[in-house]
Order: C-alpha cells, then sequence, then structure tokens
C-alpha cells in the first residue's frame, strides 16, 4: 500500500509573518491526526527558514518550490541544494508547469535539476502534465509518455524509487476546473505503466503519483480514493488552514 502524501505548493505567496500564522493554524489542526498521511508544506524561498523553526517537533515536513541545478557560483537570484538542506528541506517541487510557461524550463532542465536534487538527499515532486489544446487534441498521453521519458532520463532505479511524480494537468491548476477522477486516474496508470517499462513493475507499483489541478475540500475525497492517485498538490487551496486539512482528512480517509 502506498503511502498518501498531501503537499501544499504555496507558490509566490505568504510572506514570513502569513507564513507563522498559517503554520500555526496547521499545527493546531494536525492534532486531530495520527500521522496517517504525510504532509508537506512548500512555501517561497523567504519563508522556508522560519517555516523550519515553527513546524519543529510536529509531523508536517517542508519542502522548497524550485532549485537549480548547479552547486554554487556566479547564477544571481538562484539558490542550490546545499542552502535548501542546510535549512533541512526535505522535498523540492520541480518542472511546476508555471517554470515551464513561465521560466521555460524543458524535460531537459528538469532533468538535471532532478538528478542533482537527489545527490543532496531531498526528494524531487516531479511535475508534469498536459496543456488544454493537447487534451482537446486528442495527444495527452502521447505528451505524458514524452515528458515521463524526458525527466526520467539517464536515472537509475534506485534514483527512480526516490521521487514522486506529480500529474498536474494544466488546464485544471488554478483554474477551479479538475480533473474527473476517472480521468486523473487514466493517467496515473499510464504513468505507472511507462515506469513500470522503463525500470521495473515493482519499482512502478511503489511510485507516488500525486495529483495536482484544483484539488479542493470537496473533490478531494474522490480523487484519492482512486486505485492509482497517491495524494495532492494543492495550490490554491493550501493557502487556508481549514481548506488544506479538508483534503488531509481526505486522504487519511482514504487511507483507511
Ligand atoms: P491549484 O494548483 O491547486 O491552485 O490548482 C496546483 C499546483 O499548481 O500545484
Amino acid at each position: 500500500m502506498r503511502r498518501k502524501i498531501i503537499a501544499g505548493n504555496w507558490k509566490m505567496n505568504k510572506d514570513i509573518h502569513e507564513t507563522a500564522t498559517l503554520i500555526a493554524e496547521l499545527r493546531e489542526r494536525m492534532k486531530e491526526f495520527k500521522n496517517e498521511v504525510d504532509v508537506v508544506i512548500c512555501p517561497s524561498y523567504t519563508s522556508l527558514v522560519v517555516a523550519k523553526s515553527l513546524i519543529k517537533d510536529s509531523s508536517i515536513k517542508l519542502g522548497a518550490q524550485n532549485m537549480l541545478q548547479h552547486d554554487d557560483g556566479a547564477y544571481t537570484g538562484e539558490v542550490s541544494t546545499k542552502m535548501l538542506t542546510a535549512i533541512g528541506c526535505e522535498y523540492v517541487i520541480l518542472g511546476h508547469s508555471e517554470r515551464r510557461q513561465y521560466f521555460k524550463e524543458t524535460d531537459e532542465l528538469i532533468n538535471a535539476k532532478i538528478k542533482k536534487a537527489l545527490s543532496a538527499g531531498l526528494t524531487p515532486i516531479v511535475c508534469i502534465g498536459e496543456t488544454l489544446d493537447e487534451r482537446e487534441a486528442g495527444i495527452t498521453d502521447k505528451i505524458i509518455t514524452t515528458q515521463v521519458n524526458g525527466v526520467l532520463r539517464g536515472l537509475t532505479s534506485s534514483e527512480v524509487e526516490k521521487l514522486l511524480i506529480a500529474y498536474e494537468p494544466v488546464w485544471a491548476i488554478g483554474t477551479g476546473k479538475n480533473a474527473t477522477p476517472e480521468q486523473a486516474n487514466q493517467v496515473h496508470k499510464l504513468i505507472r505503466k511507462q515506469v513500470g517499462q522503463m525500470y521495473s513493475w515493482a519499482i512502478a507499483e511503489k511510485l507516488i503519483i500525486q495529483y495536482g489541478g484544483s484539488m479542493n475540500a470537496q473533490n478531494a475525497s474522490a480523487l484519492l480514493s482512486q486505485s492509482d492517485i497517491d495524494g495532492g498538490l494543492i495550490g490554491g487551496a493550501s493557502l487556508k488552514a481549514d481548506l488544506f486539512m479538508a483534503i488531509v482528512q481526505a486522504g487519511v480517509e482514504s487511507s483507511g
């Protein structure tokens, strides 16, 4: 049985003061749970240090939203794996569609970042997903297969065992229009099959595949109870403790 993971991608929201308020609320609400699912928050870089100290002695884990694939040097405005691990980050979101769209990140670059993250002991949450045009053109499967191939290129089995994939249809992100549970599950199965072919079925079966894209308190149960959906990567609904915790609750119920 794969353990579910609910991760909040705060994107470019919450300064250090707002971070402190939200974490206090999350901690209060987390008391209702007994660590049945993994809960991760991914605040912006500027909030990571504060967040790390505020989640101390709780089961909440910390992730970053991006990083650079180089160790250090003249890369103005960038952040390295060493900087993240020194804070105590355990996860890093890589290849988010907003990075692909606004910052022109390619599968090749994301692949390099994944390798760097893994070598530093970070767990990458690797995002893939088709655009609306691609879905309407009927090429979702082809796009997903190409992305899986591209982002995992050259990774060993033991490396693939250490990462998570988040299927995030671009048309569902921040739009209020989620993929139906069946639509999402179908793509999750495709991803698992593809990883099975590239590595082994044993590795594919253990791979955690999260769904992301307008997951909320209303649709989380139906999504998370699908056979191949192992958690959520939550944007908008991760910014309010009650909305995020309702999704955590759905994760707990679907794990039971
Ligand atoms: P959303 O974002 O939940 O606001 O759609 C998800 C994501 O971008 O990871």
